[in-house]
């Protein structure tokens, strides 16, 4: 039997403790997972995840989320959803009731949620909306009265001024984005799932890493499991997760596998630079993260924990 172990990113603690009493009962990878994700989306004061996060650049929440099992390499995924507040069940529904696919976009996700009887709700809560027009408010007027501008119309204007602020957009102070909970069960199951309102301010339509299997979500029971928060693209770019994988299959310990696959997609050019974070877990137990800024950690339970400890991630110079 083996030893029982959660991790997650930052703010996953709102359903790490959940996920554990699952495992603690005996239950699977996939339901932990499930349920650690969940409660995380239906976490109001989190506006990067679920019912609360910030919406695209036309005010409307679009959320991504996928589950990945180590020992099958089964994925399922949906991207760009509307409406429906727990993306992370869909993506499961995706990876075990529809095994002829893997990702699901947008109004295909929704028909396929209606289909199951998942329910529908509003997803932008008002303070998430006052957060969207505040930083809306910030945009210089010189960016959409500039001589590249030739907008006439107010709407165009709106949308220069939304790409504008995705443009700027630069690092946060303190935790942000996606939330990634990796389990590991009583019978050895490794499963990895990522959910996320993905970039605030977005363009519609954009998908980032985590709904992309090798780039925010990967599991190969034979080596370990990883996954990603922070800029998607640059993860998408680099393959991240599966390079987290693919060090430790070399030989690498998950925070050294981490580190590097950082410095991997660090040295790719890119204007809108922001963080990328890496965790890992191994099919022993073993775990570490990496991030591009101090001080960041990661949160850990085990069959032992009587709450989530906090574990630094090892900095990027
Ligand atoms: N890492 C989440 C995103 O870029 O959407």
């Amino acid at each position: 039997m083996s030893e029982l172990v959660i991790i997650g990113s930052e703010r996953s603690e709102a359903g790490i403790p959940a996920a554990m009493e699952i495992l603690r009962r005996g239950g699977s990878a996939q339901d932990a997972v499930e349920r650690g994700l969940q409660l995380c989306e239906d976490n109001l004061a989190d506006h990067y995840i679920g019912t609360g996060g910030l919406p695209n650049a036309r005010g409307i929440v679009e959320l991504d989320a996928s589950m990945m099992v180590g020992s099958t390499r089964a994925f399922g995924a949906v991207a760009a959803v509307k409406n429906f507040p727990n993306p992370i069940s869909i993506a499961r529904a995706v990876m075990e009731k529809l095994p002829q696919h893997a990702l699901l976009v947008g109004e295909g996700a929704e028909a396929f949620a209606d289909f199951l009887g998942f329910e529908r709700a509003e997803l932008l809560t008002p303070e998430a909306r006052e957060l969207w027009l505040q930083q809306l408010k910030t945009v210089p007027q010189e960016s959409i009265e500039g001589e590249n501008t030739k907008a006439t119309t107010g709407d165009e204007r709106y949308r220069l001024a939304s790409l504008e602020l995705v443009k700027r957009m630069a690092p946060h102070e303190g935790p942000w984005g996606t939330i990634n909970i990796i389990a590991l069960d009583k019978n050895g199951e490794l499963v990895c799932g990522v959910s996320t309102s993905g970039y605030p301010y977005k363009h519609p339509g954009r998908v980032g890493d985590s709904a992309v299997p090798g780039a925010g979500n990967y599991a190969d029971i034979r080596y370990g499991s990883a996954a990603c928060t922070g800029r998607g693209e640059l993860a998408l770019r680099s393959g991240a997760a599966r390079t987290v994988v693919e060090n430790m299959r070399a030989g690498m310990e998950p925070e050294d596998a981490c580190y590097a696959a950082l410095q991997e997609a660090r040295a790719l050019p890119d204007d809108f630079r922001a963080e990328l974070r890496c965790l890992a877990l191994t099919p022993d137990g073993r775990h570490g993260g990496a991030a591009g800024m101090e001080g960041s950690t990661y949160t850990l339970m085990t069959e032992h924990s009587t709450q989530p400890e906090f574990r630094p991630r090892k900095a990027l110079l």
